[in-house]
């Protein structure tokens, strides 16, 4: 999709705060600092639109995009980063689980992980979640920062993290993607597309 207009339309922390304009939405979770506002800006064609930052866990709410009044992006706070208290923790879980099992508009979630290194405990055990019956809806693991790692080593990487995630083949799909290089921008943009017919 060529993406000429966004809109930040809202932060939410509870239910109420969604949007009511009944678009599909499509959520992008993952590792704190790991690239998800990143991927969002490369995918709307913006420099810095969903705000990036070299601090982790700066995204504290459930931010919507509205994408060329098409579909909403949300970022989802990054999840793993240490400084961020016990309860704060925990609110974002009740928050972040709210959202992604009982949103009837959401038609897909987009995992992040690095494609640097395995996925982590937490990467391991949010894959599972949305991939369980809770959640249940199809998953595209985007291995991003990839331009930090030599090309020949892709498909090592993909097999690697689909091994350590136990991939399901049937619920999920896999890309890898550099917001440097925007390799695999296209790749995303069409996997969202399906999901927002479906
Ligand atoms: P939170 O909002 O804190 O959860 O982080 P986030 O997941 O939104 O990460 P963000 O997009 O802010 O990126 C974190 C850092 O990683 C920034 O310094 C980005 O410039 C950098 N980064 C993100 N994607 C890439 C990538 O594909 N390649 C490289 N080299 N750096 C990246
Ligand atoms: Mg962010």
């Amino acid at each position: 999709m060529e993406v000429h207009q966004v809109e930040m339309v809202m932060s939410a922390v509870r239910e109420a705060q969604y949007p009511t304009d009944g678009l599909p939405e499509v959520a992008f979770v993952g590792r704190s600092n790991v690239g998800k506002s990143s991927l969002t800006n490369v995918l709307i064609n913006r420099k810095s639109f969903a705000r990036t930052s070299s601090q982790p866990g700066k995204t504290q709410t459930l931010n919507f995009y509205k994408v060329e009044n098409k579909v909403f992006f949300v970022d989802v706070p990054g999840y793993g980063y240490a400084k961020v208290s016990k309860k704060a923790r925990e609110s974002f879980a009740i928050m972040i689980g709210e959202y992604l099992r009982k949103r009837q508009p959401l038609k897909g979630i987009v995992q992040l992980v690095d494609a640097r290194h395995l996925p982590s405990k937490e990467d391991i055990e949010m894959y599972n979640w949305l991939t369980s019956d809770d959640i249940g809806l199809p998953v595209l693991v985007v291995a991003t920062k990839a331009d930090k790692i030599s090309r020949g080593k892709w498909n090592k990487v993909e097999a690697d993290i689909k091994r350590e995630l136990q991939f399901n083949a049937e619920l999920s799909d896999f890309e890898i993607f550099s917001a440097e290089t925007k390799h695999g921008k296209d790749n995303v943009w069409d996997w969202l597309e399906a999901r927002m017919l479906d």
